[in-house]
C-alpha cells in the first residue's frame, strides 16, 4: 500500500458515519494529520515524544488547570477558531480568546462598584456604553469582567478559594456601564507544565499582553467574548496566545495622586481611566 492509498483508506473508513458533520470533520482531520506526517517525514521517536507530551498535558489537567486549552492558545488554534466563527463585520466589537480563567458565578456589583474584592493593583476607572449595530442602547446587558492582580495571578490561582478581580454588572437604561477595576499588568500563562516547556524550547515568552476580560450577554444579541488591551504596552506585539487586535487597544490614562475621581471615591496614589464602547451583533 502506498502512503496515499493508506490515507485514502482511512478517510474512507468514515464514509458510513451517521452524522454528516462528524464525517466531514473526521475525514479532514485524517487528511491533514497524514499530510503533516508526510511533510515532516515524522520519525517514530518524534511521534512517541508527541504522545508523551499529550500524556503529560492530560496528567497536569484538573478542574482549575486546563493544559489542552493552553496548548490550543499558544498554537493560535483558539484565535483561529474565533476568527472563523466571529469574523467581525467592521461594525461590531471584535472578539478574542476566552482563556482558562472565566468563572461562571462571579459576584454582582452595582454600576460604579469595584471588582477588585481584595486583588492588589492600581485602581482603574472603566466606563462605556453597549449598543446594537445601529447605535441603539442595549439596556440590561450583563457584563462579566475579570483580570489578574498586579502579581499576575487570577483569583482561581490563589490558595484561599476567594473570588477577586472579577464581577458582573448590568448596563443602565442608556446602555451605560462603569466600574472600578485594576490597571492591567503583564502576566505569564501557567508555564510550569508541558506547554511551558514547549514555549521555553521555542524561545518564546509565556507573557500575555496586559488586558481586562469582558463577556457581554443580552438576549437578542450575540454574546461577545473579548478583552481590552493597554495602549503603548511593549508586550502588545508579543502576546503568547496571539489575542491582540488593534481595535481592542485602549489608552489607560494615568492620573497623578490626588486627582479627583469620576465618582468622588478617594484613591491613595495614582489611578487610571479607560473607556470602551461595545457594539453587539444582532442574534
Ligand atoms: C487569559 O487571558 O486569561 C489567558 C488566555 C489564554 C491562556 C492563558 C490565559
Ligand atoms: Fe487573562
Amino acid at each position: 500500500m502506498t502512503e496515499q492509498e493508506l490515507t485514502d483508506k482511512v478517510v474512507a473508513s468514515f464514509d458510513g458515519a451517521r452524522d454528516d458533520r462528524f464525517r466531514e470533520v473526521m475525514r479532514a482531520l485524517v487528511r491533514h494529520a497524514h499530510a503533516f506526517v508526510r511533510e515532516t517525514r515524522l520519525t517514530e521517536e518524534e511521534w512517541s515524544a508527541a504522545i508523551a507530551f499529550l500524556t503529560a498535558a492530560g496528567d497536569i489537567t484538573t478542574d482549575t488547570r486546563q493544559e489542552f486549552v493552553l496548548l490550543s492558545d499558544v498554537l493560535g488554534v483558539s484565535m483561529l477558531t474565533v476568527a472563523v466563527n466571529e469574523p467581525g463585520d467592521g461594525e461590531a466589537t471584535e472578539s478574542t480568546v476566552l482563556g482558562p480563567f472565566f468563572v461562571q458565578d462571579s459576584p454582582g456589583i452595582e454600576l460604579g462598584g469595584d471588582i477588585a474584592g481584595g486583588a492588589s493593583g492600581e485602581p482603574s476607572w472603566v466606563e462605556g456604553r453597549v449598543t446594537g449595530p445601529d447605535g441603539t442602547p442595549v439596556a440590561g446587558a450583563r457584563i462579566e469582567v475579570w483580570e489578574a492582580d498586579d502579581d499576575g495571578m487570577y483569583d482561581v490561582q490563589y490558595d484561599d478559594g476567594e473570588l477577586a478581580g472579577r464581577a458582573h454588572l448590568f448596563t443602565d437604561s442608556e446602555g451605560r456601564y462603569r466600574f472600578w477595576g485594576l490597571t492591567p499588568t503583564p502576566y505569564p500563562i501557567p508555564d510550569d507544565g508541558p506547554v511551558g516547556r514547549l514555549l521555553d524550547h521555542a524561545g518564546r515568552s509565556p507573557l500575555r499582553a496586559p488586558h481586562l476580560h469582558f463577556k457581554v450577554t443580552e438576549p437578542g444579541h450575540r454574546p461577545l467574548i473579548t478583552h481590552i488591551f493597554v495602549a503603548g504596552d511593549p508586550g502588545l506585539d508579543a502576546d503568547s496566545v496571539f489575542g491582540v487586535k488593534d481595535s481592542l487597544v485602549r489608552p489607560f490614562d494615568r492620573r497623578p495622586a490626588g486627582t479627583p475621581t469620576p465618582d468622588g471615591r478617594r484613591v491613595e496614589g495614582t489611578w487610571t481611566s479607560a473607556s470602551f464602547d461595545i457594539v453587539l451583533r444582532k442574534e
